[in-house]
């Protein structure tokens, strides 16, 4: 929004439309390191649907450095990594859990993934993204924001 000239944003507020602002499409690198390219993703719920992609512009392959983008409540963290662990590659360390709101592939270098998140069904909060490759989740874990 701040790239916009000020004749866009007044035009924008006149014609009264929140949805016209609404983000719904949203995207996130990773690398051959432990790390998102932000910690931090907002939409509105007024999206009904939100649209994530993970692009891993590394060269390492999944099996080694592979990464994912998990979404859950903040309190099932804990949970939701755990039960990650038991399964494994082959599911993309998402387990089949109700407290997985989202989640993508794991995506080697090279690859990408897109997610879709039912953000009108999760309603406005506050909600933690990470990657549920093993040990990753200690560093490589965000906010995602639902207005
Ligand atoms: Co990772």
């Amino acid at each position: 929004m701040s790239r916009l000239p000020c004749t866009a944003l007044a035009l924008i507020a006149l014609s009264g439309s929140h949805t016209a602002l609404a983000d719904c499409g949203l995207s996130v690198e990773v690398g051959d390191g432990l790390a998102y390219s932000t910690t931090s993703l907002a939409t509105e719920a007024s999206c009904e649907t939100a649209k994530v992609t993970i692009t891993h512009t590394g060269k390492l392959p999944a099996a080694a450095m592979g990464h994912n983008w998990v979404l859950a409540r903040p309190d099932d963290f804990d949970a939701v990594t755990k039960a990650a662990i038991q399964a494994g590659l082959d599911a993309n360390y998402v387990p089949d859990d109700e407290r997985v709101l989202a989640s993508s592939k794991i995506v080697g270098g090279g690859e990408s993934d897109t997610v879709d998140v039912p953000v009108s069904t999760l309603g406005a909060g506050e909600y933690v993204f990470f990657c549920t490759f093993p040990g990753h989740w200690t560093v490589m874990k965000g906010t995602f924001t639902v207005s």
